[in-house]
């Protein structure tokens, strides 16, 4: 006998909608980050002045994912600007035009997360695709840390391919830069 997850309710919400569930998505990330929350770049303050930011951006989109009336997970993103810093600290050998910025071409996802009692259930994976489907850029991009298993491993297997490495700032980590192919680059 297999035991089926209950199914993921997923809900889209814009930059009004972020504001409208500030709590709820806070208290996510503090049970998600719960052993950061120390860390001056991980407060809780530091995280929704980030979150609000990125609600300012063209094409911003939230996706909440619910069980019931329990928020389990989301994720976020918005399009890159023209010319916008996100590949400042590149390294990598790629053809410069691909790090070029059109304020079109590129969707950057800044968070994905789902609560510890109820991963590996396919929940991030269905965020992931609820925040994907429909978008109009090109491509999408992330930036996850090389140690970070289950997330580095999900993008892989979901189709995301590593385009080099990436030092937002000279005192951040060291992320990889990922890459997905949303549509076909000939195809626009
Ligand atoms: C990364 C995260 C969102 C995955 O959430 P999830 O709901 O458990 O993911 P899914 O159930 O959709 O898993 C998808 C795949 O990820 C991989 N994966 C997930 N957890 C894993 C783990 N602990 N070890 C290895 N692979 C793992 C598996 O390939 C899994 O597929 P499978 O279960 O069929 O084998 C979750 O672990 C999380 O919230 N982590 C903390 C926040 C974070 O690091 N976010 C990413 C920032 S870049």
């Amino acid at each position: 006998m297999t035991n089926t997850p209950p199914q993921l309710i997923t809900r889209p919400h814009d930059a009004a909608g972020l504001h409208h569930h500030r709590d709820a998505l806070l208290a996510v990330y503090r049970k998600v980050y719960a052993d950061k929350l120390d860390n001056p770049f991980f407060t809780v303050d530091r995280f929704w002045e980030r979150l609000e930011r990125y609600g300012t951006n063209d094409g911003f989109s939230l996706i909440t994912g619910h069980l019931e009336d329990e928020l389990v997970g989301y994720t976020l993103g918005y399009t890159l600007a023209r010319g916008a810093r996100w590949w400042q600290g590149f390294r990598g050998d790629v053809n410069p035009g691909v790090l070029e910025e059109d304020g079109t071409r590129t969707f950057a996802i800044n968070e994905l997360m789902v609560l510890p009692a109820h991963r590996r259930q396919g929940y991030a994976h269905a965020l992931h695709d609820a925040l994907l489907a429909d978008r109009p850029e090109q491509r999408a991009t992330l930036l996850v840390r090389p140690d970070n298993i289950p997330a580095r491993t999900a993008y892989l297997k979901w189709g995301w391919y590593i385009l080099g490495k990436l030092q937002p700032f000279n005192d951040a980590p060291v992320y990889e830069a990922l890459m997905l192919q949303l549509k076909d680059a000939t195809a626009d």
